[in-house]
């Protein structure tokens, strides 16, 4: 599929329209690595980016990701400092680190020696006036460090905004903060615990998107996951639009029965009335979040390509003694659980994607019910992709929700971006 087929500002209308009548995405948003490539200055670059778990670094650091072909480097100094940082070298751009790896406070290039502080600057440059002279006297170093990216870390994630220009993370971020404090309360962030066995990695053949549109419906509960169906119907599942950025599906049923009575610690603040609470909210763009009472799932996404994708979830959950020995099977089953249901939306966003390439698809309806939380994520990709001049940061009019589990229909409020 070409990009010549398709021209953003006159294909998208159709996702602007009442949910009843509205069309998703073109197949192009799924195929065409252009719009792969103006996805990463329109999309990612401007909104907040889950980019890591904090955990990846060590004290005293340094972690190299590439996200979407970007090389960014994650460091972390002795005195427990994250920053994020370009992973370019500023003498002749090769990338700086290749691999994670402790360092003893320095940074070195291993091209031709230039040398690097873990906060970026640069503080020597062997040989730069001939063998021997390490200085010049018309060469500063100062404002040839590496060039920081604005980032933020919230419930062990690290977030970068690259091109520094989004509302401050509380304010762009604030449904999201908003609801997880509700549910875990202020302490409960604090209380979030780890291990290493307790991940899933895996990368799946397709666009990020349909990964993020799977993830924000119930809808497909019993086909695809029926024994998750059993403990967590479909007809207890609601859709939930928390603020512009972030979007949803919620429960009050959860209840896998895994334990066998030997419960796991629950956050200390959890609304024991609320216990069978589960929310799997969309912290837009590539952030996927699963909160209940005893346990939280964060999955990042890394888009790879314009057709591969690969998710890294972690699982957290309350305080060191949900880490006691007799707690081992119980999250050993908690794991497997979670980890076959994400395996279970594997094939389905991989046969998403090969229908993409089909001319007798045309970006499809939604169900008015059940596929909210898809159009909106729709409209706001559609959004991005119109001028960026022309979209609004964080605009008021495209918030709230449905505290009390009703649905709203985003196809009846005003057109958010003023692109209807
Ligand atoms: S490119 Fe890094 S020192 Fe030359
Ligand atoms: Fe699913």
């Amino acid at each position: 599929m070409l990009t010549r087929n398709f021209r953003p500002s006159e294909s998208l209308d159709s996702v602007f329209l009442p949910i009843e009548k509205a069309s998703g995405l073109p197949n192009p948003c799924y195929t065409d690595t252009a719009l792969f490539d103006l996805e990463r200055s329109q999309v990612m670059a401007c909104n907040w980016v889950a980019i890591a778990f904090e955990n990846a670094l060590q004290d005293n650091s340094v972690h190299p990701i590439d996200f979407m072909g970007i090389p960014i480097l994650l460091t972390r100094s002795r005195h427990d400092q994250v920053r994020v940082f370009h992973n370019v070298c500023s003498h002749r751009g090769m990338r700086l680190v290749s691999e994670s790896r402790k360092i003893s406070g320095l940074i070195t290039c291993q091209y031709h020696a230039w040398t690097y502080s873990v906060s970026g600057d640069l503080v020597s440059t062997p040989n730069i006036g001939g063998i021997g002279i390490n200085t010049l006297p018309d060469f500063e170093c100062s404002g040839k460090g590496l060039k920081e990216i604005r980032s933020h870390i919230w419930m062990g994630v690290i977030f970068i905004n690259l091109d520094g220009q989004a509302p401050a993370f509380e304010q762009a971020q604030r449904p999201a903060i908003q609801r997880t404090n509700e549910l875990i309360g202020k302490s409960g962030e604090r209380e979030m615990r780890t291990s290493r066995e307790d991940r899933v990695d895996m990368v799946v053949n397709c666009n990020w998107k349909l990964v993020v549109e799977n993830y924000l419906e119930a809808y497909h509960l019993p086909v695809i996951h029926p024994a998750l169906n059993c403990y967590s119907p479909l007809k207890e599942h609601h859709c939930r639009i928390y603020g512009q950025n972030m979007a949803g599906q919620w429960t009050t049923t959860f209840d896998p029965k895994l334990d066998d009575g030997n419960h796991l610690p629950m956050f200390p603040d959890w609304d024991p009335e609320m216990l069978m609470i589960g929310e799997y909210p969309v912290i837009y763009p590539n952030l996927l979040m699963g909160i209940q009472a005893n346990h939280i799932f964060l999955g990042i996404l890394y888009p790879l390509d314009v057709d591969r994708t690969r998710e890294e979830f972690q699982i957290f959950y309350c305080r060191d003694e949900s880490f006691d020995k007799s707690y081992d099977k119980v999250r050993a089953d908690n794991l497997s659980t979670w980890s076959n249901v994400f395996q279970e939306d594997v094939e389905p966003c991989e046969r998403m994607q090969a229908g993409r390439q089909s001319p007798g698809y045309t970006g499809g309806s939604f169900s008015p019910a059940l596929d909210v939380c898809a159009h909106h994520f729709h409209q706001w990709i559609a959004s991005h992709y119109r001028a960026k001049s022309d979209t609004p940061g964080n605009d008021p009019k495209f918030h709230q929700d449905s505290v009390n589990g009703s649905v709203r229909d985003t196809a009846k409020t005003p057109d958010p971006y003023g692109f209807r």
